[in-house]
């Protein structure tokens, strides 16, 4: 199974943001069947899409009022059997996204629960305010402001770790975690094969709720919890454990290596791999997402490989990505999208990819596209840009400060509209989109497909991914841990070794080779420079280089 995930690659699809099919400027499903030809290129295996459940979309679909049915405005169950189909015929799997740890103030159970059936009541954390008249508890929503609203005209209150249109749901009731496993087979039955759990870990809340005492500790209260484990083999159980060819997901923010190891090793029946995210916290000052620093490398590289080593000692598996639809576009924060855009998406493809773990690629990843260059704050839409822009605003900064902030961190950043045409609206839809593309004159898939090198670099990394024992399946050892520009790792089994070297800056440096892989002992696998021959043990590295080597077997004996 450990062979079978490391070669599988994984591609993301926004729903909202891929193709609009019928010009109401949202994309739909009937859009991502018309660029099956399209995601057939790239020899992907398998695409996570966002939810296109019904849902009110306060937080772009991940707050559900119907688990089982397609929302309208992204099509019907019939385009989305269609869509299942046609992916299949191309050898592509599909992978939902299953939000459980709430639902939509919107769902029935919601609903009834307000009306007061006691049932439903035990759905939700439904709490009395203290004695003082206060909110159950201090603790904050994760897109700003209490994490408490009252509850219809009772006068009890319901917990909502993210916007309150989104309704935690209690994992302590058995119905709860029923009804979860009763939607992944739903989904089964119809032929999907993948499953993402949206944040998974913040579902272990203890059953007394009680406040923090230092709001920077504050999740600990309720994320990561040890009864995590418990839940998810439970559903594994129940759902998708019954059939070993499918691939789980969990998003996993603020986790431990040592849980990281638990959620993933086979042995546990609980997930493939999970989503972690300290690797991309390093732009961040003292850990505020609002207030950017130029990103550690140093810091980067160590966290990484911390996980990479310890997942691999203890058979644990690592999902591998830098951009998601929370995420600003990685070009931006860690490569330099002005004077390399090329070399440096390259870079990064390079240095995540050939990771031990199964790669994730977002929508757009593929041609370079970068952060849209919007001017004001009407030009936003997401709820937790918005909230976090008024935040800061009311903390004390001022506009232009407040403005900045969120344009280099929103989560919009990585929505925009695939840019398929140099087009007024990127070949996305014929009518003004629901977010604006900036720079589609620049970076477009049809540019990128006659004259662009990014695209076709992703191939031949895919398809070394899928070829090389040594990527799929070979463990992993750091190196030039300390190097203030490179980032460099060796693959190795069975008497076999990788090397991979990345230039993260646009300055040259030189390192040395590992004695074995100078002089001619070496093959060239990959190089984003066409490099043809290797020098001697000193190897001087162009801006934002990308290196592979292989060693050749015989030069070992
Ligand atoms: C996950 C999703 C994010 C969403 C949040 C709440 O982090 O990726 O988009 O806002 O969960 O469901
Ligand atoms: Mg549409």
């Amino acid at each position: 199974m450990e062979s079978e995930l490391g070669k599988k690659i994984i591609y993301q699809i926004y729903p909202r943001s891929f193709y609009d099919s019928d010009h109401d400027g949202i994309g739909d499903l009937r859009g991502i069947i018309a660029k099956v030809p399209y995601l057939k290129k790239l020899h992907i295996d398998m695409i996570w899409f966002n939810p296109f459940f019904v849902s009110p979309q306060k937080d772009n679909g991940y707050d559900i009022a119907d688990y089982y049915q397609i929302d309208s405005r992204f099509g019907t169950m019939a385009d989305f059997e269609e869509l299942v189909a046609e992916l299949h015929k191309n050898k592509i799997d599909v992978m939902l996204d299953m939000v459980f740890n709430h639902c939509s103030t919107r769902h029935p159970w919601f609903q009834k629960a307000l009306a007061g059936d006691k049932y439903y009541q035990r759905f939700f954390y439904l709490r009395s305010a203290k004695p003082d008249g206060s909110l159950p508890t201090n603790w904050q929503s994760k897109f700003g402001g209490p994490a408490w609203s009252r509850f219809g005209h009772t006068d009890k209150y319901y917990l909502h770790l993210y916007a309150p249109a989104q309704a935690d749901l209690d994992w302590h009731n058995p119905a709860v975690r029923q009804e979860a496993a009763k939607i992944v087979n739903f989904w089964r039955k119809k032929g999907v094969k993948g499953f993402r759990f949206d944040v998974f870990n913040v579902t272990g809340k203890a059953e007394q709720l009680v406040d923090s005492t230092d709001r920077n500790t504050e999740k600990q209260l309720y994320t990561d919890t040890p009864v995590v484990h418990r839940y998810l083999r439970e559903l594994n159980h129940n759902s998708f454990g019954q059939d070993p060819t499918i691939v789980t997901v969990g998003e996993m923010s603020s986790t431990t290596v040592e849980n990281s190891i638990k959620y993933t090793q086979p042995k546990n029946h609980e997930l493939s791999m999970i989503f972690t995210f300290h690797h991309l916290k390093v732009d961040y000052r003292q850990g505020n997402k609002w207030d950017s620093v130029p990103f550690d490398f140093l810091q980067l590289k160590k966290l990484l490989f911390e996980w990479q080593t310890a997942l691999d000692q203890a058979q644990g598996w690592n999902a591998l990505f830098w951009n998601n639809h929370d995420q600003p576009r990685a070009l931006n924060r860690f490569g330099d999208p002005i004077h390399y855009r090329e070399k440096s998406a390259e870079v990064l493809a390079t240095a995540i990819q050939l990771l031990r773990g199964t790669p994730f690629i977002y929508q757009g990843e593929e041609i370079g596209m970068t952060d849209p260059n919007y001017q004001q704050i009407t030009d936003y839409e997401d709820i937790e840009t918005i909230n976090a822009y008024h935040e800061l605003l009311a903390a004390g900064r001022t506009p232009t400060q407040a403005f900045n902030a969120v344009k280099q961190k929103s989560r919009d950043n990585s929505r925009t509209p695939m840019q398929w045409t140099d087009d007024k609206f990127a070949g996305f839809s014929t009518v003004k989109p629901w977010l604006l593309p900036t720079n589609q004159a620049t970076i477009n898939v049809a540019d990128e497909l006659k004259n662009g090198e990014i695209f076709t670099y992703y191939q031949r990394l895919f398809k070394l991914r899928k070829t090389e024992k040594l990527v799929y399946q070979g463990h992993i050892k750091p190196l030039w841990q300390d190097h203030p520009q490179v980032m460099g790792y060796l693959r190795y089994l069975d008497q076999q070794q990788l090397l991979v070297i990345t230039n993260f800056y646009g300055q040259a440096t030189t390192i040395n080779l590992p004695a074995a892989f100078a002089a001619a002992k070496s093959q060239i696998l990959l190089s984003n420079y066409q490099r043809q021959q290797l020098p001697t043990n000193k190897l001087t590295l162009a801006p934002f280089e990308a290196l592979v080597l292989k060693l050749n077997s015989s030069s070992f004996f």
